[in-house]
């Protein structure tokens, strides 16, 4: 049994910073003043994403956060998907941003534009840092990715493995035997 561990940088903090940059200018030409921008977060793993991304918009900018959890069988995800915290404030007639770390499977993805959209947004769209696209079983709309990677299980700026490794300010390959619990 090799314990995992954060190996080979897939991508450096300085790409994501960049990355992110860039996608802060897409979501402010998308909504231009004085639309409001409301963010929602997933939690925990788009928190650093979030940071970031809004710290690169120079205008107001309002944020909420959610928490998801999905039950997992094995190494997939059996596609149920449990709302462990819901937001504070309602989201009718609002501009709204879903802030999300990764899309693998879309099955997380895809419940949450589900609930978020029947809260009457005025617009709803997803920023997501990173996408798996091998691994998608449902289509879901994703506006702005930040990378796509192949399927490979990744740790760093704000992805756990087993809860650890979310401090790293890069994005690394996780290496080692996986334990199939921990590849939520
Ligand atoms: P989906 O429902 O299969 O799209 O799963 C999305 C969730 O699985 C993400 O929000 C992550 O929490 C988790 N996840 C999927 N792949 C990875 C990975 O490579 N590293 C860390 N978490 C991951």
């Amino acid at each position: 049994m090799r314990e995992p561990t954060p190996g080979t940088i897939l991508i450096s903090a300085g790409q994501i910073q960049q990355r992110v940059r860039e996608i802060a200018r897409q979501i402010a030409r998308d909504h231009p003043e004085p639309a409001d921008l409301h963010f929602v977060c997933v939690l925990k793993g788009a928190f650093m994403f979030l940071g970031d991304l809004i710290r690169a918009m120079d205008r107001t900018v309002s944020i909420d956060f959610m928490a998801l959890s999905s039950y997992a069988k094995g190494a997939t995800s059996s596609g149920e998907v449990r709302l462990v915290k819901d937001l504070d404030t309602g989201l009718e007639g609002r501009n709204v941003v879903i802030v999300e770390d990764i899309v693998d499977t879309g099955l997380t993805l895809s419940y949450l534009q589900e609930i978020l959209r029947a809260r009457s947004p005025s617009s709803l769209r997803t920023a997501c840092l990173l996408s798996k696209p091998s691994r998608r079983l449902v289509e879901v709309q994703v506006d702005y990715i930040g990378f796509t990677i192949e399927d490979r299980f990744v740790a760093g700026y704000g992805l756990d493995y087993a809860e650890k490794y979310r401090n790293l300010p890069h994005i690394s390959v996780v290496e080692g035997d996986l334990e199939p619990a921990n590849l939520s």
